[in-house]
């Protein structure tokens, strides 16, 4: 039986701390809750209770060697979970983005559950701006061990109507908050090495970054990444096929593969057209944007927002690749349009190309 409330943002903040009374004693009873962030929702926990963090993997089915972010209400809380001096050049990332969606590693203190860290010495941890995860947290009084609150391996969920079909019968709680914000998830920061390392692109990009504490790198490349080798030249094209559903651990993913199409809306509509002639039968998806979804012929055509406004994009990628899950017809494959690294583009199509597992295909220019 999981407990279900609705609790708008929008609200003063005295009014959010009363409705989350049920929601943050379930939490300090050790029980995991999904709750709303500004990135997208998390399935929370007793960061110091193996008993309550062991919740969290058993509902996501989450490998237990991927380490969980710790949430934080105020400094104090921060201090419960770091191991010693925080430097200076995290103390100015704290000051320019906390609340906010930046991820700092940090030496741990022993009293964080294993399970949280997966045996590092480092944890993970953020304070949230949402003023419903804020209230949760400060009500509770624990810093909240929460991964996205989806089943591992699919999208990260960005509204209510997500966690309630990812989460709904495993968890003991869920607080519906509406959408989330920002969309994607938040950007992890290791500042041990002489020049910081970007772990994971997200919700304050590298450019905001790199304004407080000078230069700064992406731990991979985000277009090679692991599989730089799957960028298909168009001429290698005529026989292209979408790798088969399952084949390999997609992140992010959708049910149908998903192929990233570097190129016009005319081209990515060629392979279309190309792939209906070799499959007949086969339903294709298409994710467009605001300005081209009139370009597609396609049995499933799925707006991820307007190119024109990359945070737009960022807000709605997650729900529409879920839209293609839920579509009529159900699609077999999907083909997406490409985006710009620049700003929040680099965390857009790093979860893009995740989704794809690197399946790329780059218009030839001549
Ligand atoms: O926006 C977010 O960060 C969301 C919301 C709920 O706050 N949370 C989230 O958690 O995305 P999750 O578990 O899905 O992603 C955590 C990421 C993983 O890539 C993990 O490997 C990395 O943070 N991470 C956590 N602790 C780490 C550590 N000690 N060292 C290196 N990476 C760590
Ligand atoms: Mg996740």
């Amino acid at each position: 039986h999981t407990q279900l409330w609705t609790i708008s943002p929008d609200q003063p903040y005295a009014a959010i701390y009363e409705q989350v009374a049920g929601a943050a004693a379930l939490l300090a009873a050790d029980e995991a809750v999904v709750i709303p962030t500004e990135t997208v929702y998390g399935l929370a926990a007793n960061a110091f209770s193996d008993d309550a963090v062991a919740k969290i993997f058993r509902a996501k089915n989450r490998p237990a060697d991927n380490p969980l972010i710790v949430h934080v209400a105020d400094e104090s809380q921060l201090r419960e979970v770091v191991e010693g001096e925080i430097s200076q050049r995290e103390q100015q990332l704290i000051a320019a983005f906390w609340p906010g969606p930046l991820t700092l590693i940090l030496p741990r203190k022993i009293s964080v559950s294993r399970l949280v860290t997966a045996g590092l010495t480092t944890v993970g941890v953020r304070m949230p701006s949402h003023p419903v995860a804020k209230a949760i947290i400060a009500r509770c009084g624990k810093p909240l061990a929460a991964p996205s609150a989806n089943i591992s391996g699919r999208p990260s969920p960005t509204c209510g109507a997500h966690v309630i079909g990812d989460m709904m019968g495993k968890v003991a709680g869920i607080v519906d908050g509406g959408a989330t914000g920002v969309g994607v998830e938040s950007t992890v920061i290791d500042c041990s090495p002489e020049i910081p390392i970007i772990l994971r692109p997200g919700g304050i990009t590298k450019e905001e970054i790199e304004t407080i504490i000078g230069p700064v790198t992406y731990a991979q490349e985000l277009h090679s990444n692991e599989r730089p080798e799957s960028a298909k030249d168009v001429s290698a094209l005529s026989g292209h096929v979408p790798r088969a559903p399952g084949m390999k651990y997609a992140h992010y993913a959708p049910k149908a593969p998903v192929t990233v199409v570097e190129g016009s809306p005319q081209f990515l509509q060629s392979l279309v057209d190309a792939h209906h002639q070799q499959h007949p039968t086969s339903k294709i998806g298409v994710l467009a944007t605001d300005e081209s979804r009139g370009q597609y012929r396609a049995d499933v055509v799925v707006t991820c927002g307007a190119r024109s406004d990359v945070a737009s994009i960022a807000r709605s990628l997650y729900d529409a690749l879920r839209q293609f899950d839920i579509a009529t017809p159900s699609v077999d494959c999907i083909y997406s349009e490409s985006f710009s690294t620049d700003g929040l583009g680099a965390a857009v199509m790093n979860r893009l190309l995740k989704a794809a597992s690197h399946q790329v295909v780059r218009e030839h220019h001549q």
